[in-house]
């Protein structure tokens, strides 16, 4: 795929440097933030009651019965919602054979032609079937889609479109020159997305804590979650400050004082009846492929120079998707990402900065990375547990310090002590900010097992405590990376889908939007990657989440902002 460098390369080299200098202060808009997340810092005076507060029509949960919702977060958490809508089946309770067969559905392309070139959709029509070979009447299943090349590992994801008739039609933008497959797989059919959505509302106990009290010779082990069914006493270990909830039983002898620490009790069993299980099996209908009916390829042609002229590097923050791999490198299409292969590299951008990791174990992945991949970077052996912290690692030569700690319960970790248990929100308001502090938050898996006003409310904390901290140092550098996709068998499924992990990201993306933070698109990276679904995404991955979040902290002297993000001979002239 090396070019030569022949004349109309060297026509389009110069033509591109033109182009540097005719667009150059473009690049610039990007730096000016969209503050309209500021209206929260509004909203959110507590010692004046709003005038307009209200509760959500919503069937409500525990502790959120007596959530107070101003009018616009109440109006925010109703247009979430809607967002998440998704479309069930039509009766309660469809016979096996009846759902969504993913052998014997298929897809093929719709617009299928010769002259495919870079920049190009592809539109794709999924049929579903069951296992009858009867076509689906509705929608409502879960399907995941990439387009990849293998010889240059190279991939990208698509987007679907439920007509809710048994139907789906998936977009996908051509972003390289090549052979280019699809694949399109059924994560969940839409039965079993039906039990998921029961099992939120009905059973977000699923997943249980315990916390051990101690006090001399005596310890107590006991339940606790955000919110405990039944009558007997209970330790109130609610946040004073976020007031996010959490409870235990109270202990017999103990008092509530005595709490040590926090852990993962288990996953409730038998969930689900014996016909309700067959819609979760592994080789049947869980992440399986769906087949095509006709040909699964196209070939995609380079655009030549006239046409690359036309293009521009797209400003939009919503462009989808947001990047796509090429030679495992990931690509972004609103920002041109620097490859950190050196450590020094990492090194040089990070130098007398204080990085502070939160959330769960895939951002610890990040520490994890850093401190075995950068030499100058040592981490502390303060005798913590590794897999939960807090760790901290120390370039005392370039004055880098980089934190990890995980968020507050509920954490499923194996054992978190008490005094260990923070807040997101909380610890950035002890954080003074500034132009050499950069903050990566990541929290999703572990609020997957409740209902979503949970989460809600858990980013509705973070979002006031990051909004207040660039409001007071407006140049810090505040990073959300995203949920991943993950590995999934029947047991799994009913905790940690993919399809709560999609709907708690939709709510953190829209969330997050327009106050000024950046985001490193986990999701994608892990979806388009041809490697198997991980939790823990394999080190490659993490590289490229790596590379985006550096790129984001230290971006290229040089923007080529006037190119469209797409991969073409071209790019081989630059890099
Ligand atoms: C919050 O409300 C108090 C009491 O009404 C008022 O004095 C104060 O100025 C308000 N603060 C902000 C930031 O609006
Ligand atoms: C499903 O809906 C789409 C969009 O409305 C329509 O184009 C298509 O023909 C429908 N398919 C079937 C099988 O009814
Ligand atoms: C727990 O404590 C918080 C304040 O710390 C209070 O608002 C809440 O009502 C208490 N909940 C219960 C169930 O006692
Ligand atoms: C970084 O490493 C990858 C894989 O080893 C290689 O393909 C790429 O060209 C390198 N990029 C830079 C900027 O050195
Ligand atoms: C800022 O972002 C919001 C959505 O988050 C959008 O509605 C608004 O138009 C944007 N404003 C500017 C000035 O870009």
């Amino acid at each position: 795929m090396r070019p030569h460098f022949s004349k109309t390369h060297i026509l389009c080299l110069i033509l591109a440097l033109l182009a540097i200098l005719a667009l150059v202060h473009n690049f610039y808009q990007f730096e000016n933030f969209n503050t309209t997340g500021l209206k929260w810092l509004v909203e959110e005076n507590e010692s004046q009651p709003s005038l307009h507060t209200t509760k959500t029509r919503r069937k409500l949960y525990c502790g959120y019965e007596h959530q107070v919702l101003s009018k616009i977060e109440r109006e925010e958490e109703e247009s979430l919602f809607a967002a998440l809508q998704w479309p069930k089946p039509p009766e309660n309770k469809v016979p096996f054979v009846r759902s969504t067969d993913p052998f014997h559905s298929n897809f093929m392309i719709l617009n299928n032609h010769a002259n495919f070139k870079v920049g190009d959709q592809l539109e794709v029509l999924v049929h579903m079937k069951d296992y009858d070979g009867n076509p689906k009447q509705y929608g409502g299943d879960y399907l995941q889609s990439r387009i990849h090349s293998a010889y240059l590992k190279a991939g990208a994801i698509g987007r679907t479109v439920d007509y809710q008739n048994g139907s789906y039609r998936i977009f996908f933008t051509l972003l390289w020159p090549g052979e280019v497959t699809v694949s399109v797989s059924l994560v969940h059919p839409s039965e079993g997305i039906q039990l998921l959505q029961r099992l939120r509302e009905e059973k977000p106990d699923r997943a249980y804590f315990k916390s051990l009290f101690k006090s001399g010779r005596i310890s107590e082990v006991t339940i606790c979650n955000v919110c405990l069914p039944g009558d007997m006493p209970i330790c109130n270990f609610t946040d004073s400050y976020t007031g996010e909830p959490w409870f235990c039983y109270k202990p017999r002898k103990l008092s509530c004082a005595t709490r040590i620490n926090h852990f993962k009790g288990g996953y409730k069993k038998g969930l689900l009846t014996s016909e309700e299980s067959n819609f979760f099996q592994s080789g049947v209908n869980i992440k399986m492929p769906i087949p095509s009916s006709g040909p699964d390829t196209v070939i995609v042609r380079p655009l030549g120079h006239a046409e690359m002229d036309s293009l521009e590097r797209s400003h939009s923050p919503d462009v989808f998707p947001s990047g796509y791999y090429y030679q495992d490198e990931w690509q972004q299409r609103t920002q041109l990402i620097r490859h950190f292969n050196k450590s020094s590299d990492i090194t040089e951008c990070l130098q007398g900065k204080l990085i502070h990791l939160f959330g769960d174990s895939t951002i610890r992945q990040w520490f994890e990375y850093l401190t075995a991949f950068v030499p100058d970077l040592v981490e502390l052996n303060l005798g913590r547990p590794k897999k939960v912290g807090p760790l901290m690692a120390v370039d005392s030569k370039h004055n880098i310090l980089l934190n990890f700690h995980c968020h507050g319960p509920p954490i499923r970790f194996f054992t978190v002590f008490s005094s260990e248990l923070h807040y997101i929100a909380n610890e950035l308001n002890r954080i003074v900010g500034g132009k050499n502090t950069v903050i990566a938050i990541t929290i999703w898996s572990h609020l997957s097992t409740f209902p979503i006003e949970v989460y809600i409310r858990r980013l509705r904390n973070i979002r006031r405590a990051v909004v207040r901290l660039l409001d007071r140092s407006p140049k810090t550098h505040i990073v959300i990376k995203t949920a991943n996709v993950q590995e999934l068998g029947p047991e799994v499924s009913l905790f940690n889908s993919d399809w709560y992990s999609y709907q708690l990201d939709t709510i953190m993306r829209k969330m997050f939007s327009g106050i000024g933070v950046y985001f490193v698109d986990a999701w994608e990276m892990s979806l388009a990657h041809h490697l198997p679904h991980k939790l823990h995404p394999e080190d490659i991955i993490v590289k490229n989440q790596l590379d985006a979040f550096l790129s984001f902290v230290c971006p290229l002297e040089t923007h080529y902002s006037f190119l469209t993000g797409i991969h073409n001979q071209m790019w081989s002239l630059f890099v």
